[in-house]
C-alpha cells in the first residue's frame, strides 16, 4: 500500500522521535506525527510524503496515552519550544532517556544501559536567559516574541512563557513597549533595515543580577538615555545594559561588538560555592540548578584524587574546571570565545583558584599545540562541545594522548553517540547519565563516563 498525501489512516504510535514527535509505521513505512505519544492510537491525515518517510497530523485521538497532559500554555500550538508539553513531566524524562538509548544503539549497534534521566524538582520558569526576536507580523505591526516552528515568522507571546524566568519576561515586555513608543524600528530581515533585532536578558538566579543586551543593526537608538533611566529605575536588579551590534544578514543572534550603555558590562551568578562572572558573549548554562546536578555527576565520574592533570575542553567561562579544581592538581581549559576566556581567568581569581590555566582558541588547534609545544598531557579530560560535537582532530588528539578517563558532557545525543563510537577504539563506555536541563523541550543533556581499556 503506497502512502498518499491527504489520505486518512488509523495508526498505532510505536515510539517517540528525537523531537518528541510520535512515530508510526504503515507497512514498514515511517510516519512522523507531531503531538502523538507512544502507545496511542490516532487517526491521522498525511501532510507530506518523501521517499523514506511521511509527516501526518492528528485528526482524532482514538486511544489516549495515560501520560497525556492537558496543555497549559496558550502559545503551545505555534511555538517550537516545549514540544513535549502535552506529556506529563515524568514521562518526558523516560522519553529523553530512550532518545539517548536509541542514538547510542544506532551508532554502536548494541544496547547500552542508560540511567534514568535526573529531572527537575520544579520544571517551571527555569531558564535564566531569554532571547526574543523583534520584527513585524504579517500585517506589518511591530512584534516581539518567538519564531513559530521551523520559520522566521515572529509570533507574539501571549501570557508569560512557562519556562522563562518571570522577571526577564516582564522586563522584555517593557523594553518592547518602550521601543514601539519611541519609534525604535524593529529589524526587517528581508531588507536588512531597522534597528532592534533581539532582546536578550540574562539573570543570575542566585544573585538576582540582570543583564540586558539589545541586539541592534546600527547605532540609531532613539532616546537611549531615557530608556536606560526608565528601565533601571523600575528594575533595580538590572546591573548592566549592553548594545550588541549585529548588521549581518544571519541567523546568529549576537554580533561581535558590544557597547556598554549602563553598568559594568557583566553580571555574576553562583554555581555551588563558586562565583562566576558572565559577559554578554560568553556561554553560560541556561538552567543553573540542574547545571549543579550535571557538574556534580561529571566530577563524580572523574573520580579525582587531587593528583590529576585535567583538561576542561570547550570550557566556556571555566565553570567545570573551577568546579573540579579543588580535587585536581592542575586544570587546563580551552575555549574559542576570547571574552569567555577572560571571564574564566577572572573567575579563577575571584574564587581564589590557583591551579588553572585558560587558553583562547579552537580546541582542535590549541590542544595539539599544548601537547607538542608544552609537553602537557592529562589524566582526565572533561569535554563539553557545542551541538555539532567534537572535531575529528580533537578526537584523534584525545586518542593519541589517551587520558585515563574522559567525561563527556553533551547537549546532543546524536553527536555524542558518534564521538563515543570513535573513542571506543581505546575507551570503555562505563555510564550514561541524562540530566534534564531543558524541561518539556525535546533537548537532552547527558554526562558520560569513558574509561581507558
Ligand atoms: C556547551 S558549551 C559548554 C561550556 C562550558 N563547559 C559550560 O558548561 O558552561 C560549548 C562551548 O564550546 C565553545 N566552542 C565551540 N566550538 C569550539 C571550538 N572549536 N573550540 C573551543 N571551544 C568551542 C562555545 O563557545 C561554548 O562556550
Amino acid at each position: 500500500m503506497e502512502i498518499q498525501k491527504n489520505q486518512e489512516y488509523v495508526v498505532d504510535i510505536i515510539d517517540n522521535g528525537y523531537d518528541g514527535e510520535g512515530i508510526a509505521k504503515i507497512n514498514d513505512f515511517t510516519i512522523f506525527i507531531q503531538g502523538a505519544i507512544k502507545g496511542e492510537k490516532v487517526k491521522i491525515l498525511i501532510l507530506k510524503v518523501t521517499k523514506s518517510f511521511a509527516y501526518g497530523k492528528i485528526l482524532e485521538i482514538i486511544t489516549s496515552s495515560k501520560s497525556r497532559n492537558t496543555v497549559d500554555c496558550v502559545n503551545f500550538s505555534r511555538c517550537g519550544g516545549c514540544t513535549l508539553r502535552h506529556i506529563n513531566y515524568k514521562e518526558t524524562l523516560n522519553i529523553k532517556r530512550d532518545i539517548v538509548k536509541n542514538c547510542l544503539y544506532k551508532e554502536l549497534h548494541k544496547n547500552v544501559e542508560v540511567n534514568d534521566t535526573i529531572g527537575m524538582e520544579r520544571p517551571l520558569y527555569y531558564r535564566n536567559k531569554l532571547q526574543y526576536p523583534v520584527g513585524f507580523d504579517k500585517n506589518g505591526t511591530p512584534v516581539m516574541g518567538i519564531y513559530s516552528q521551523r520559520t522566521h515568522n515572529i509570533i507574539e507571546i501571549k501570557e508569560n512563557c512557562y519556562i522563562q524566568n518571570e522577571k526577564c519576561s516582564e522586563i522584555a515586555k517593557d523594553i518592547f513597549e518602550f521601543a514601539v513608543k519611541n519609534d525604535i524600528k524593529p529589524y526587517n530581515e528581508a531588507t536588512n533595515k531597522g534597528i532592534l533585532r533581539h532582546i536578550v536578558i540574562r539573570i543570575g538566579i542566585k544573585t538576582n543580577e540582570i543583564m540586558v543586551t539589545l541586539v541592534v543593526n546600527n547605532n540609531d537608538f532613539n532616546n537611549e538615555k531615557e530608556f536606560v533611566k526608565e528601565l533601571t529605575t523600575k528594575y533595580t536588579e538590572i546591573k548592566t545594559i549592553v548594545k550588541n551590534y549585529n548588521n549581518k544578514n544571519t541567523n546568529v543572534i549576537l554580533g561581535k561588538k558590544n557597547e556598554v550603555i549602563y553598568g559594568s558590562g557583566y553580571i555574576y551568578d553562583f554555581l555551588g560555592e563558586y562565583k562566576f562572572k558572565i559577559s554578554p558573549l560568553s556561554f553560560y548554562q541556561v538552567n543553573p540548578l540542574q547545571t549543579e546536578v550535571l557538574y556534580n555527576k561529571a566530577i563524580e565520574f572523574a573520580n579525582l584524587t587531587g593528583e590529576e592533570t585535567v583538561f576542561d575542553l570547550y570550557c566556556g567561562i571555566g565553570t567545570i574546571g573551577i568546579f573540579a579544581s579543588a580535587k585536581a592538581k592542575k586544570i587546563y581549559g580551552i575555549e574559542v570565545v576570547p571574552e569567555a576566556i577572560e571571564d574564566a581567568k577572572e573567575n579563577a581569581k575571584i574564587n581564589s583558584v590557583e591551579n588553572t590555566e585558560f587558553f583562547a582558541g579552537e580546541v582542535e588547534k590549541i590542544l595539539p599545540e599544548l601537547i607538542e609545544k608544552r609537553n602537557i598531557s592529562a589524566d582526565v579530560a572533561f569535554i563539553d562541545p557545542p551541538r555539532k560535537g567534537c572535531d575529528k582532530v580533537t578526537i584523534e588528539t584525545l586518542l593519541k594522548i589517551a587520558p585515563k578517563k574522559i567525561v563527556y558532557v553533551s547537549c546532543n545525543p546524536a553527536t555524542l553517540a558518534r564521538d563515543i563510537r570513535l573513542l571506543e577504539e581505546k575507551y570503555e563506555l562505563k555510564e550514561v547519565q541524562p540530566v534534564d536541563m531543558f524541561g518539556f523541550t525535546s533537548h537532552v543533556e547527558c554526562v558520560v563516563s569513558l574509561v581507558k581499556y
